[in-house]
């Protein structure tokens, strides 16, 4: 069996599609989120992620323009979000994006154990350490640190974050009627953290959340980015080009958490993916037809980003030159996918390619769903996580369509053993 997720933001997504709705309006209320978290655990998955960024795009042609009109830039904050879904649902969890380059520890430790409360033990934290310039000029820098650098306090971050959760011992509330003691002052510790990047005196002032320390999630692809989550992530969220890479990166995270004194085990990597499904294989090729073509007229699109990933403005370069080879501070495994190998084709080949993905899926919900057992049974993978504009149909192609053929041939679960996020990830 594998572990199903979904990949979204807190933005528009979809809302210029024959099948987008009122989304243009209506993207900012918890409604369509909410339905689709309960399609989502009708469907039996283990999460929504929500991914997230502060800034405005405007490295391509050094303007904002490209990224307001096509409207997919504004962004609102997920944490809200995962705290209104919490209440419409009662099983699947909810992996909001925080930044360990710019939220301060304590504030974030708070927030996640309050979380983590209001959804009864369901919360999850994806933490990035944001890959652009412009997030760090909107925090007060006038340059982002360094790739690695970044890594590096975001492990210091960590160890914060874990010992404020860990301020708490579990015992610590004692609600003793009879004494009239709420807590044992003995079991709240100050923490006193004194590191290079940040310091903490603690204790935490909210109580222990039902999972203790919420769920880790990380998305990183570099040596650095696998090498924290190896230390950290309870699940790693992966974009990689090949069944034979997703192979390869759940080796070599099983080996870096080995070497990190962990169990492979402890730490679930889902892959991303963008099925394209209709009511047949023939129908499903056309859909493809359809967006191939689409992206074709859209260069434009593929080139802001890409501008967007490696922090380069692509629209620089000869549409009809060779490919550019691209040093970049920003997401470097994300450009790697673009860019490496590339060398004898142009960029407008590049540009009007699909985007490479761990395995192609295109067909009726019931094919895909096989390819889906067969690229997972050779990756030894832990599951996958899906990539669709957000709209009430993609929802249902996926919720009603896709997990009733997963659950078919016993590759997903049949409903839910338990209700905390971490118990779900380590069922199977
Ligand atoms: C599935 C996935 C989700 C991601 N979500 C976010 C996000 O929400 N916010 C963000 O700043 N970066 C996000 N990233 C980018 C990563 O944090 C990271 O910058 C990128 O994968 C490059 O990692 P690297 O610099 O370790 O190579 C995501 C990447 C992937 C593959």
């Amino acid at each position: 069996m594998f572990h199903m997720g979904w990949f979204l933001s807190f933005n528009v997504s979809s809302w210029n599609d024959t099948w987008s709705g009122n989304s243009g309006t209506e993207w900012m209320q918890a409604e369509r989120y909410v339905e689709m978290a309960r399609s989502l655990e009708r469907a039996g998955f283990d999460y929504m992620m929500l991914e997230d960024g502060s800034f405005i795009p405007d490295v391509y042609k050094g303007t904002t323009e490209h990224s307001l009109r096509s409207g997919l830039v504004p962004k609102h904050d997920p944490m809200a979000l995962v705290s209104t879904i919490g209440q419409a649902t009662s099983n699947i969890g909810l992996i909001c994006t925080i930044t360990t380059s710019f939220y301060p520890p304590f504030l974030a430790a708070r927030a996640l154990v309050t979380l983590d409360h209001l959804t009864n033990g369901r919360v999850g934290a994806n933490l990035v350490t944001a890959h652009n310039q412009r997030t760090a000029q909107n925090y007060g820098l006038d340059e982002h640190y360094e790739h690695d650098l970044r890594y590096d306090m975001a492990d210091e971050w960590v160890q914060v974050v874990q010992a404020l959760w860990d301020s708490w011992d579990s015992d610590a509330l004692v609600l003793d009627e009879s004494t009239g003691v709420f807590a044992d002052h003995t079991k709240v510790r100050h923490i006193n953290f004194e590191g290079k990047y940040f310091r903490s005196r603690g204790p935490l002032n909210t109580v222990p959340g039902p999972q203790g320390r919420p769920v880790i999630c990380q998305a990183g692809g570099s040596p650095a980015g696998q090498a924290f989550a190896a230390r950290h992530a309870d699940t790693i969220v992966a974009q990689v080009g090949s069944v034979a890479a997703m192979k390869a990166f759940r080796e070599e995270i099983s080996r870096l958490m080995v070497l990190a004194g962990r169990d492979p085990g402890d730490c679930k990597v889902l892959y991303m993916i963008s099925p394209i499904l209709a009511d047949t294989d023939e129908d499903a090729q056309e859909k493809r037809r359809r967006i191939d073509a689409a992206r074709q007229r859209n260069v434009e699109g593929a080139l802001s980003t890409m501008s967007f990933s490696s922090g380069v403005d692509f629209s620089q370069f000869d549409l009809d030159g060779p490919m550019p080879q691209i040093v970049t501070n920003n997401a470097k495994s994300t450009t790697a996918l673009y860019t490496e190998g590339q060398g004898a084709k142009t960029l407008r080949e590049v540009a009007t390619a699909p985007m490479p993905t761990s395995v192609d899926l295109v067909g009726s919900p019931a094919t895909v769903a096989a390819l889906m057992g067969e690229a997972m049974e050779e990756a030894g993978g832990d599951g996958y996580l899906i990539s669709l504009p957000v709209n009430r149909r993609t929802v249902a192609e996926v919720a009603d369509g896709l997990a009733p053929q997963l659950r078919k041939r016993g590759l997903t679960r049949d409903g839910y053993s338990y209700t905390n996020l971490r118990d779900t990830l380590r069922e199977f």
